[in-house]
């Protein structure tokens, strides 16, 4: 059983190590692409990295401000992740985006389904947002059935957004409402 934390500052190069190696995949046989980046390319840029471990310090609702959780092995290896973050656009600060990943050997188990459900909690109960959003390779169907099943919708396509070795990628978008009244009304029923 894995149990999900939040990520702190100090343990972000340890993070770094797995991100880097779960990006390895990207592109791969078997598992396709799932970031927007060259089979060659497949390492978190050092300025994405810089900013990913500052948003983490930066208070809820202000610009640039992200938040991690790591799902850990019983030998405290990461199994998988999620992050929110804050939109670029201004006037969207009850809004944020999700981004995620579970280790190759960790899939099919739940555990996208857990990281997407705590994270959301955390977002609803303690930072009070109202949506979260995504963007997703159009090619992503593991990906795309997870959002889906856990009530994201889809909200538009980017037709051929990127062009990554050789290769069109469309571009979905998909959103979520964080409703608590909702909820409430969805844990009498069933
Ligand atoms: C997309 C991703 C996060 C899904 O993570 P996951 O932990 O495998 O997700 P889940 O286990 O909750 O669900 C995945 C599938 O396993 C199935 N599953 C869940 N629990 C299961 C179990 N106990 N036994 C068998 N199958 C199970 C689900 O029904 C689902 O099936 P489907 O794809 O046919 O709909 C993972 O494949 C991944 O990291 N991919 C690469 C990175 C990526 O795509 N990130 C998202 C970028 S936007």
């Amino acid at each position: 059983m894995t149990s999900i934390e939040q990520l702190t500052p100090e343990d972000f190069d340890f993070f770094l190590a797995y991100l880097n190696d779960h990006l390895s995949d990207n592109g791969r046989d078997g598992t396709g692409y799932f970031q927007p980046l060259s089979r060659h390319d497949a390492r978190f840029p050092a300025d994405k990295a810089a900013a990913f471990k500052a948003g983490m310090g930066v208070e809820v609702g202000a610009p640039g401000w992200r938040r991690v959780w790591v799902a850990r092995d019983a030998d405290g290896r990461i199994a998988g992740h999620i992050d929110l973050r804050a939109h670029a656009e201004r006037y969207a600060a009850h809004r944020c985006l999700l981004g995620m990943g579970v280790d190759r050997g960790q899939r099919k188990a739940g555990l996208g389904g857990r990281l997407i459900d705590h994270a959301q909690q955390w977002a609803r109960h303690r930072a009070r947002l109202e949506w979260i959003d995504l963007q997703v390779l159009s090619s992503n169907t593991p990906a795309i059935n997870l959002y889906l099943r856990n009530g994201f919708h889809k909200t538009g396509e980017i037709a051929d957004m990127f062009n990554i070795d050789g290769q069109m990628f469309s571009y979905t978008g998909m959103s979520k409402q964080l409703d608590p009244a909702r909820d409430a009304m969805n844990a009498l029923i069933t």
